[in-house]
């Protein structure tokens, strides 16, 4: 029997391949997708798992995939965890996941492991995915049955089992890095009222030294997906590359949150999203012109339960799918254009166009139009003051 085991090349995952051959005495294929983490992480990767005494190391570039499939819908719906987060890791787990059970019909495995702790949101995505698409394969978490425990305890275990330390040095935070977001967790970060210290930032300087010239960026929409910047149409994943280095360069996107995991607990993450943060402004700036009052708060509505899905890694569950599908439809008209100025970690909406606006100069302007009759409002008013009218009398005994 053949394991897929998610792989990173770090300790952590470099340990978990002789402990499987040792434990459940099967192959181990290596499985690494390439969701925009960074080459640096990509390099030298299938000495290194052979080393660790895999059969097999396969790559898949998921990057695509993971923007136009997975992002996309999310940033069309307007899902944001408890107000700030907007999901960079949560969307990730079931993109892989997936390809990990594609991997395993491809390889022959009839299993999958993978290095999360049993502490965490990740554990969930990574298995209810699993679950979702192949029932039928066995799911291994070393985190959850080993005895290791620590770093020392596995720097241990690997040389006891002659497999290479990776060399690379262990930052002292937890991240998570793609083509979304970096999030950053633990040391001093676990004490929620620490500041962050500015050295710890990878994808964003600080606002402080951003240049001190704003920047105009207009962002393309085609029914509530983004199509093009300043004009020029690019691919998803070169979309994402590009808004990223913009808004890196001014210090857009950095949050700082406490959030509540779906195993119960709280904690403290920094996150930093600087093109997402772009786009997601630039999507719901849109609707303001192509969507009415109720529709809006409808949709918003169900932009909670979407995100609280999406976090709790039930991508796959048919109720993401079907609010999706409302998402979909209630956005065909969002199509058009906003352009955003960017200053020093700041995102201003400067101006919005589309064809299908609902915004009407000739019936909005202070200059009088011949559609909105004034003299239409005192009823209207009337009307629906009524209720405060029939209450207020009552409480004077009129
Ligand atoms: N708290 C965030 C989430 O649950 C980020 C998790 C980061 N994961 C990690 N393995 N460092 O989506
Ligand atoms: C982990 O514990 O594996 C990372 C954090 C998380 O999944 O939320």
């Amino acid at each position: 029997n053949k394991v897929v085991l998610a792989y990173s090349g770090g300790l952590d995952t470099s340990v978990i391949v002789p402990w499987l051959r040792e434990n459940y005495g099967c192959e181990v294929v290596c499985f690494t997708a390439d969701v925009g983490q960074g080459v640096q992480e990509l390099e030298g990767l299938e000495q290194k798992a052979k080393a660790s005494g895999a059969c097999q190391l396969v790559v898949k570039d998921l990057q695509e995939e993971f923007v136009k499939d997975f992002i996309y819908p999310c940033l069309r719906a307007g899902a944001i965890y408890e107000r700030k987060y907007l999901l960079g890791t949560s969307m990730a787990r079931p993109v892989i996941a997936k390809a990990m059970v594609d991997v395993a019909k491809e390889v022959g495995a009839d299993a999958v492991a993978h290095g999360c702790t049993g502490k965490g949101n990740d554990q969930v995505r990574f298995e209810l995915t699993f679950f979702a698409l192949n029932p039928e394969l066995t799911v291994v978490v070393p985190w959850r049955e080993w005895e290791i425990t620590g770093r020392e305890d596995a720097i241990e275990y690997a040389k006891k089992h002659n497999v290479p330390v990776p060399v690379t040095k262990k930052s002292i935070y937890s991240r998570d890095r793609n083509l979304w977001h970096l999030s950053h967790e633990g040391d001093i970060l676990e004490d929620p009222a620490n500041e962050p210290k500015e050295d710890m930032y990878m994808m964003s300087v600080d606002p402080k030294e951003a240049p001190n010239e704003p920047e105009y960026v207009k962002i393309g929409i085609v029914e509530g997906l983004p199509v093009s910047v300043n004009g020029k149409e690019l691919s998803p994943a070169s979309l994402l590359t590009l808004l990223n280095e913009i808004g890196g360069k001014h210090g857009i996107g950095r949050v700082d949150m406490v959030e509540n995991r779906l195993v119960g607990m709280k904690s403290r993450g920094v996150y930093e999203t600087p093109g997402g943060t772009i786009l997601f402004t630039a999507a719901q700036e849109l609707e303001s012109l192509t969507l009415d009052r109720e529709t809006i708060q409808t949709k918003d509505f169900l932009a909670l339960k979407y995100a609280e899905l999406v976090y709790a890694g039930r991508w796959f569950d048919p109720l993401r799918d079907s609010i999706d599908a409302f998402m979909k439809e209630v956005t065909k008209t969002t199509t058009g254009s906003v352009t955003l100025k960017l200053y020093k970690g700041s995102v201003t909406v400067t101006g919005r166009e589309s064809p299908n606006s609902l915004y009407r100069q000739d019936i909005s302007s202070f200059e009088s139009g011949s559609i909105y009759n004034q003299a239409d409002a005192a009823g209207f008013i009337r009307l629906y003051g009524l209720p405060m009218r029939v209450r207020a009398m009552l409480e004077k005994g009129l």
